[in-house]
């Protein structure tokens, strides 16, 4: 049977890449990945996709996508973490900024005709005096990264108004769910669970009080798929609008693997904010999305896939 609908997933075997992925192939799409693979992972993708083992900065991800000319793409590849930003703004740059430009101009001469992009609703806006934050208030990203995604939105701006290139921009809060990279330096929950599971000793950085928004994977998910559809919000938050300090995190993922040792406490991380949470009103009102996983769920399944992953390994 022919496929109906084409998609491009860059960084789709990665964490959130790979579950929008599944979603699209489940959907009935023909799905192509392109992904470098520092990070992401073969195993993640479900049979029949094909993958495009490329940088998103070079020519090979633009003819990548020329070859397969979608309907839809979803650009998830990045530098993910504001540790390495602030350490390596240029690579952080590289990546997320001229990455974006080659596959947003590759989408462009293949007549995409919806552009989804991750954004980061944890720091483009910086630390705002309101919370939650909405869309109307001003941006002031406090590290490369937060100026890096910034600087993808005004590219995707800009093509609108100068090529009508439709997009939307989906601004996310914290993600976490199953696999999610406990070996890099973010996604703190996919980081304790690990560590907590093997009975090692977890490190906060900072006094514990900081305070994120946490949304499972397949609400994110779900809000691809609503942006998916021609017209949508040109740009809109994806959280739950609430917050939850990191020390109670720790006790919620102690409870649920049964860790025992008590964290230890670590310099705060340059470039961190102290609180951050996403008022998605306008996801609500524009794609019909509302978060559907609460925290305690969300934390249980994501428990329970390391704990499966760590069994299987032994
Ligand atoms: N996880 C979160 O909490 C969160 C929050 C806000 C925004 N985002 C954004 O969502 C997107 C996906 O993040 P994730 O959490 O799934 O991270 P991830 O690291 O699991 O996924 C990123 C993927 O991109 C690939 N990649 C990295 N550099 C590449 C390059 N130069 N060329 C090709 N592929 C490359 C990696 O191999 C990986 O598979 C990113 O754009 C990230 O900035 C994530």
């Amino acid at each position: 049977m022919p496929f109906a609908k084409t998609a491009v997933v860059t960084g789709g075997a990665g964490f959130i890449g790979s579950h929008v992925v599944d979603r699209l192939v489940d959907d009935g799409y023909r799905v192509t990945v392109i992904d470098d693979l520092s990070s992401g992972k073969r195993e993640n993708l479900p049979p029949g996709v094909t993958l495009v083992v490329a940088d998103v900065t070079l020519d090979a991800a633009a003819d990548a996508i020329r070859s397969a000319a979608p309907e839809l793409i979803v650009h998830a590849a990045a530098q993910i973490s504001v540790s390495v930003s602030t350490r390596k703004p240029l690579q952080d740059a590289r990546i997320n900024v001229l990455g974006t430009v080659n596959v947003l101009e590759a989408a462009r001469a293949s007549g995409t005709k919806k552009f989804v992009f991750f954004s980061s609703g944890g720091t483009v806006y910086g630390q705002p005096e309101d919370l939650p934050v909405s869309e109307s208030q001003q941006t002031a990203p406090e590290n490369p990264y937060g100026t890096s995604k910034l600087a993808s939105e005004e590219y995707l701006e800009m093509y609108r108004r100068a090529f009508g290139f439709e997009s939307t921009i989906l601004r996310l809060a914290n993600i976490y769910g199953p696999r999610q990279d406990p070996h890099g330096e973010a996604g703190v929950v996919a980081i304790f669970a690990l560590a907590m599971l093997a009975g090692n000793q977890i490190t906060i950085f900072g006094d514990g009080n900081d305070e994120r928004d946490y949304v499972y994977v397949s609400d994110v998910v779900d809000a691809v798929m609503a942006a998916a559809a021609p017209g949508g919000p040109h740009r809109c938050n994806i959280g739950s609008g609430m917050s939850t300090n990191v020390n109670e995190l720790c006790t919620r993922l102690s409870a649920l693997t049964g860790y025992a040792l008590k964290p230890q406490y670590g310099p705060p991380r340059p470039g961190d904010i102290h609180a951050i949470s996403l008022d998605a009103t306008l996801a609500r009102i524009e794609l019909g999305w509302t978060p559907k996983v609460d925290l305690e769920t969300g934390l249980a399944r994501t428990v329970e896939f390391f704990r499966h992953q760590a069994d299987s390994q032994t």
